[in-house]
């Protein structure tokens, strides 16, 4: 075989196993088998160097560092989309393009994308080899980035497939995946340089790189949503048929592309994939729907530098500017004295924020964060709201850095800084009432002791009156002292004390997690339970003892005896018992070494509809299983419910078994478990 054919051969498969790769997300061979492909077309390339086109899967990266970019004018201008935020919004959008149409047909077919939070991009290909890429800068004038489009994977150096036009111009989004960006995150911060805000800036500081190799070295993704120039041929005359021949063609398709009909199809589109948002593997801000038929979309045209045919309905934003009106302390129930921003309200990510934590002293010197200072406030998912960081130039004159209290500001305790320890902690212990209170909103919380209708406001108020001191004190708490109080009548002050009274029949786990020692979580406490099988004997307990239990390390082990050698709480655990009469059954002593599940570990991903997270984690515990949040080689089992992503991929990449939710609740009661 002649030299040129095998260099030819060799491309192809490379090509088409990058495709599968990248493209179909389902590799044809292990790695090691391309890099040998890959090395053999290197070494043939380099004894024969004419024979190197830059279509090569090997010139990828290549090339000496641009000293700058140079600019290219876009054939046809890179449009930016009219935005909703609500149903409304999208009624109105819809509306709009059935009065312009004159259409009698009631339902618009619409193509529904993500909206990538990344760069726009556009990449030129002439006889189907990649010639340019270019950013969409301000619509009409973008910078030549070939050099660094060429080393991202996903983008194709040359088209697969046939039928594509002589000119294509291929639009989409680079964007960096989240889990790509962690990564990167850390490495910089471990080699001491400044992290990344978010995986958008990320993508766009690594291609405005001027040496290829730093974009190289950078995991960026590229998803193609439209086309811009096509001569020389044609594409579909469907929006989303276009991207499926994109998708043939050799592009990343996103895999949540759906067609529907009419606005009801869009907003339920919205909501679906709201849901799935925390669980996909990249960022997104919203939704995109586009009118899918190309010739509709041609009789609709465009309002200054928006199509009137597509709309993106974006999500509530994540990140706000608000004002910090005052940083106070608050203590916490183990005198953890935390620094809270107090904010002008501000809404974010869905919800109305008016506080945020700030965790510790070294968090507020790393922000420097002063009360008057505006602060950029994040708030994704169920994450509870971060400052990100201080809008330095809007800081006013005379702001003052915060300071950490030298007293308690509830019982006037001293403050202390343990020397290894990131918290300063009030040493009011239960002489201070904010611990009290933290105390007993803990010992009445659902996971511990689950005493219906004991709010937090309800707790506030009786250790504000004296009227409750600890948690013994509940149990003597009468209907007629309840009645009198602020919105409480007779009927629920007497339901309180019977759901009370109801609270005195527990399991040693809820009632060992009840007493708040701290880092002692539910699964230590499920775990000195059964090791123990008594609260005797966990109290006797020395630390070489304690240690024995699978979930305890020397801290845990520390926090434990220490906890059970102060008099007061003895006194406490000694008044629920004997005189309140708090009782569980007893249990059996389990070596947790001998349960079904010991020494496996489980991963919970997607949405569980039937149980929820939490209790499908406690019954694993139950049977002895560590429940892990993320997969590796040392996952043994992964149940998955809808909406899960990457941890399920991982998962089949992986070959562990899975289950959905019904197999896991089968799976469960032939174990005994009642669901
Ligand atoms: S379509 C004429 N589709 O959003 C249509 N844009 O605000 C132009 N984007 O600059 C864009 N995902 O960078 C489209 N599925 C998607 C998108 C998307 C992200 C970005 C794009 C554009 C911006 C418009």
């Amino acid at each position: 075989m002649s030299i040129e054919l095998q260099i030819q051969q060799l491309r192809e498969q490379l090509n088409r196993h990058n495709y599968n790769y990248y493209v179909l997300d389902d590799p044809s061979v292990p790695d090691a088998e391309y890099d040998r492909l890959f090395q053999q077309l290197k070494l043939l390339e380099s004894d024969n160097p004419t024979l190197i086109t830059p279509d090569s899967p090997t010139q990828r990266v290549g090339g000496k560092p641009l000293s700058s970019f140079s600019q290219i004018t876009h054939e046809l201008p890179m449009l930016s989309l009219d935005n909703a935020f609500n149903a409304e919004d999208m009624s109105e959008f819809n509306r709009r393009i059935i009065d312009r149409l004159k259409t009698n047909e009631s339902e618009i077919e619409y193509a529904c994308e993500p909206k990538l939070d990344g760069i726009a991009v556009s990449l030129l290909y002439e006889d189907g080899v990649l010639v340019r890429g270019a950013t969409r800068g301000d619509g009409s004038v973008g910078e030549d980035i070939t050099l660094n489009v060429r080393t991202i994977s996903t983008i194709p150096l040359k088209l697969s497939d046939k039928g594509y036009p002589k000119r294509l111009e291929v639009r989409g989004e680079i964007y960096m995946p989240k889990a790509g960006f962690e990564t990167l995150n850390k490495r910089a911060l471990a080699q001491g340089e400044k992290a990344f805000v978010n995986p958008r800036n990320a993508a766009a500081g690594s291609l405005r790189q001027l040496d290829p190799k730093v974009t190289a070295s950078r995991p960026l993704e590229m998803c193609s949503y439209s086309v811009g120039v096509v001569e020389g041929g044609t594409v579909a005359d469907k929006h989303g048929d276009i991207l499926r021949q994109l998708k043939r063609w050799g592009f990343k398709l996103n895999p949540l592309l759906e067609e529907v009909s009419g606005v009801e199809g869009c907003l339920s589109y919205y909501e679906r994939v709201t849901s799935l948002r925390d669980t996909l593997p990249y960022e997104i801000d919203g939704v995109v729907f586009k009118v899918n038929d190309l010739a509709l979309q041609k009789q609709l045209g465009f309002v200054s530098r928006a199509p009137r045919w597509a709309i993106a309905h974006k999500f509530p934003a994540q990140e706000e500017i608000t004002l910090v009106k005052a940083i106070e302390f608050q203590v916490g129930r183990t005198g953890a004295v935390t620094p809270v921003a107090r904010l002008e309200p501000v809404f974010v990510g869905g919800v109305t924020v008016s506080n945020a934590t700030l965790h510790n002293m070294d968090e507020v010197a790393r922000l420097d964060v002063r009360a008057g200072d505006s602060v950029i406030i994040r708030r994704a998912g169920d994450v509870i709201p971060q400052v990100v960081s201080v809008v330095l130039e809007r800081r006013p004159k005379d702001t003052v850095s915060v300071e950490m209290l030298s007293h308690c500001p509830v019982c006037d305790s001293k403050v202390e800084r343990l020397e290894d320890e990131a918290v300063s902690r009030c040493t009011g212990g239960l002489y201070c009432a904010a611990q009290r209170k933290e105390a007993l909103k803990h010992y009445a919380s659902r996971k511990a002791m689950d005493i219906d209708g004991l709010g937090d406001k309800l707790i506030e108020m009786l250790v504000d009156l004296d009227l409750l001191r600890d948690p013994a004190g509940l149990y003597q708490l009468k209907v007629e002292q309840l009645a009198k109080l602020e919105r409480m009548g007779p009927k629920s002050a007497e339901n309180l004390v019977n759901a009370i009274s109801i609270s005195k029949k527990t399991l040693l786990p809820r009632f060992i997690y009840a007493l708040g020692i701290r880092e002692v979580g539910e699964a230590t406490a499920r775990a000195l339970a059964m090791h123990f099988a008594d609260l005797e004997s966990i109290m006797k307990a020395t630390e070489e003892e304690l240690l024995e239990v699978s979930d305890v390390g020397p801290i845990v082990a520390k926090h434990i005896t220490s906890f059970f050698s102060q008099a007061h709480n003895l006194d406490v655990i000694s008044a629920l018992i004997h005189d309140a009469g708090v009782h569980w059954e007893r249990i059996e002593q389990t070596d947790v070494t001998e349960l079904l599940l010991a020494g496996k570990t489980w991963v919970l991903t997607g949405k569980l509809e039937l149980m929820g997270r939490s209790d499908a984690k406690n019954h694993l515990l139950s049977l002895g299983a560590k429940v892990a949040g993320s997969v590796s080689a040392k996952t043994d089992c992964v149940v998955a419910g809808p909406g899960a992503g990457a941890k399920l991929k991982k998962a089949a990449e992986l070959n562990i078994p899975t289950m959905d939710e019904n197999q896991f609740i089968a799976f469960l009661q032939e174990q005994g478990i009642e669901i």
